[in-house]
């Protein structure tokens, strides 16, 4: 985690706050949606994430720690003011209203399952009673629900490590399929 140590230099409160962060953000929302809602497949929404979450992930894409095509070269050349200004950005957007982009519950058994899944998992113990996230852990209600999958995978395969003691390899290591679609199905409906 040497880099990480060295990174955390970088993360901290912004100066000027959330108002430089919008303008920055220009180049995001076409991805991210406007308001930071996302409207396209396997691009997760940022609105609402907490501002430490976002900070580190986006020292982790400019590092490379955390490896992704399209927003490595994003992440490369953005300052330390920038990682902070956008985080304060989207951290102070307010998360889709679930009443409104709430979809169809056609599969409520999923949902249950997912319930119960989270809740063996603990899942809430890091991710806030309502997942709305902690610090360095990600708002997980209302995600996207392929996004979910994707990251579950992700970090379940070793693709993907995150910082601190590598708290979602252990907790996705066990998770089957199955397990890992009941709890995208449930979270992204909250
Ligand atoms: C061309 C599309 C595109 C643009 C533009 C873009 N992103 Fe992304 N972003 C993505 C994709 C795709 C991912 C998911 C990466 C993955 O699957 O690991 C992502 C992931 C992220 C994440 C991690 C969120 C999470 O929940 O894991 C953050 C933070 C982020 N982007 C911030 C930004 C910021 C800030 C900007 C503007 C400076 C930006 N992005 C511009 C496509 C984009
Ligand atoms: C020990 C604390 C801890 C526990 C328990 C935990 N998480 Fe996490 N989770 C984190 C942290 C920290 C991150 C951010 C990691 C990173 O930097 O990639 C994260 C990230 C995630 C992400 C990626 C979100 C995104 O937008 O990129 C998902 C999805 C997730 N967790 C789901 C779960 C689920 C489902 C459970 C229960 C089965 C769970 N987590 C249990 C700490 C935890």
């Amino acid at each position: 985690m040497l880099a990480a140590c060295a990174a955390a230099a970088a993360i901290g409160p912004a100066t000027a706050g959330a108002d430089n962060g919008k303008a920055k953000a220009e180049t995001c929302v076409a991805c991210h949606g406007e308001n930071g809602i996302s409207a396209t497949e396997n691009v997760p929404s940022l609105a609402s994430q907490p501002d430490l979450f976002l900070q580190w992930q986006l020292i982790f894409f400019r590092s490379g720690a955390r490896k992704n095509e399209t927003m490595e070269p994003i992440a490369g050349p953005l300052s330390n003011e920038d990682v902070r200004d956008l985080g304060a950005y989207f951290a102070s957007l307010k998360a889709a209203d679930p009443s409104v982009v709430k979809k169809p519950d056609d599969h409520p058994e999923l949902t249950e399952a997912g319930k119960q899944i989270a809740a063996t998992g603990r899942c809430a113990s890091c991710h806030g009673d309502t997942y709305s996230g902690n610090k360095a852990a990600a708002r997980i209600a209302g995600q996207r629900e392929e996004y979910i999958v994707k990251a579950l995978h992700d970090y379940k395969a070793g693709v993907r490590t995150g910082g601190g003691v590598a708290a979602m390899a252990e907790v996705a290591y066990p998770l089957g399929d199955n397990d890992i679609t009941a709890l995208a199905h449930y979270l992204s409906r909250l």
